[in-house]
């Protein structure tokens, strides 16, 4: 048995610590009121789309289609580093609309434009609301542009653990998961809301600034040592706010093509990392071949990774194309964030109530590569969880059964184990009822059918379903999806 899980939670659990409320300030009541009393065509679009464990995130009316970041970063500490942004997004109106919201954290605005037009704007928590000069209408394609500045915030969750923006030795890194992303640039920040994205990043010459996508640009002006770079980033797949990525500083960076299709690989690693990953990144091609053999196609158009250094953040991320580790990631790690790029990133969750689509199948990918790679079968590593002997700890073992995958009981707890080791339990139990031929086309048809989209729990169920028809699942769903405690298991 390869217990070699040091954590129940991906994510260390720090706790004692808990975010507070923003209250609406009469200002922006004053400006919701306006807006309606002026009899004008439209309302206000709403400072959130109900998720249902951070109402707060997204906002309501609008789609964003685009976003056109244009970055400047320079670094210093946790209170000194700058950056300076200018962000336009290209959006539909899905309703008319007098006024709308983006998310942003901290930072100071200069100036907002709808449409080229000076807009009037209002800040509340990490609501920032516009008001265009002329109301937008219904499905019409508008631009915003955000002129901003500061300092950005790095963000304290409900489990205790670091997002948004992480100040490191040698620069930053931008991390997104759940909320983060609003503390480095202004948008819809929720998962159901998937754009395409152009990111510049300007730093000063030496440094590195990798991101998302595909590397279209890269110009250095000015002198020894005035001189800036700037490093043009391009994701033509739609991605989800938390999966944007900034990183930074100094790295190695290696590049290379993978594949049948030569699928550019992008890989950056901080130099003191770099003997430590070289093992574990040469195998970086082996595990695509293998998810594609097992997935199905590759759903973007670069892979790579970003390999900072321990201290610089608390757990790795899937971030786009890119998945960001602190420190040399070991193999399962690897295959982990590799297999968020179909499950999570590709194929997103439409509420923070269906992590565990991410992070089930994220798991199970590990168990998936053991079985096929010599080690435990998914089967024996199922066996060790539910006996409970896979971790040391028998807290760890017992914390399995805290909730239901389909139900974390709290903002705090998305990232616990039940939402990734039961997560994973449910697939097997599918594989159990359904076999293996039947069990690798549904998880490859799922992530074709759903490619690039956003999809939920009863989503997922219907699927099986529909693949799957003289087979009887409402067991599985009943005690293992949804049901509180630990189910029986023949
Ligand atoms: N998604 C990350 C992983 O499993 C872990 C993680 C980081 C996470 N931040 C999170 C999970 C916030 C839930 C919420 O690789
Ligand atoms: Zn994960």
């Amino acid at each position: 048995m390869s217990s070699t899980y040091e954590m129940v939670s991906r994510r260390p659990r720090i706790t004692g610590v808990s975010r507070s409320v923003p209250v609406l300030p009469a200002a922006f009541l004053a400006l919701a009121l306006t807006a309606c009393s002026a009899g004008v065509n439209g309302t206000p679009g709403g400072s959130g789309v109900h998720d249902p464990y951070f109402p707060k995130a997204g906002n309501g009316g609008y789609d964003v289609t685009h976003y056109d970041l244009k970055l400047a970063y320079a670094p210093g500490d946790h209170s000194t580093g700058h950056l300076t942004g200018t962000a336009t997004l290209t959006a539909r109106a899905t309703q008319d609309l007098t006024a709308f919201d983006l998310d942003l954290k901290g930072l100071d605005v200069e100036d907002v434009t709808v449409e080229g037009k000076r807009a009037r704007w209002n800040r509340s928590g990490q609501e920032l609301t516009i008001r265009p000069h002329d109301d937008l209408s219904d499905a019409e394609t508008f631009r915003v542009t955000v002129r901003y500045s500061g300092t950005p915030q790095t963000l304290t969750d409900a489990d205790g653990s670091h997002e948004g923006w992480l100040p490191t030795a040698d620069g930053a890194l931008a991390l997104g998961e759940p909320i983060g992303s609003m503390t480095w640039f202004p948008g819809n920040n929720h998962p159901s809301d998937k754009a395409t994205y152009d990111i510049a990043v300007t730093v000063p010459k030496g440094l590195e600034a990798v991101s998302n996508g595909e590397l279209t640009n890269e110009s250095t002006t000015g002198g020894r040592t005035t001189g800036r770079t700037t490093f043009t980033w391009h994701t033509a797949e739609p991605m989800a706010t938390y999966l944007a990525t900034i990183a930074v500083g100094q790295y190695t960076i290696t590049r290379y093509t993978t594949g049948k299709n030569h699928l550019p690989v992008y890989v950056a690693v901080d130099p003191t990392e770099a003997k430590a990953s070289r093992k574990v990144l040469a195998k970086l091609p082996e595990i695509m071949e293998w998810e594609e053999y097992n997935f199905g196609p590759y759903p973007f158009s670069s892979t790579g990774a970003i390999v900072d250094r321990g201290e610089d953040a608390e757990y790795a991320l899937e971030t786009q194309n890119r998945p960001v580790f602190p420190g040399a990631p070991d193999t399962a790690t690897l295959v982990h964030e590799l297999a968020h790029q179909w499950y999570g990133d590709s194929v997103t969750p439409k509420t923070w109530r269906d992590m565990w689509l991410n992070e089930g199948f994220a798991t199970y990918a590990e168990w998936l590569w053991d079985e096929d790679h010599g080690g435990d079968t998914a089967q024996e590593t199922f066996d060790a969880l539910y006996k409970g002997d896979y971790y040391d700890d028998s807290a760890a073992n017992k914390a399995i059964w805290a909730f239901p995958p389909a139900r974390p009981s709290s903002a705090a707890h998305i990232s616990d184990s039940p939402v990734y080791d039961r997560g994973a339990m449910v697939l097997h139990k599918i594989r159990e009822t359904v076999g293996d031929d039947t069990f690798y086309d549904i998880i490859q048809g799922w992530a074709a059918t759903h490619r690039h989209g956003n999809a939920d729990t009863e989503d997922f169920t219907a699927y099986v379903e529909k693949k799957a028809p003289d087979k009887d699942f409402a067991g599985i769903w009943k005690d293992w999806l949804y049901g509180d405690g630990k189910p029986d298991h023949p």
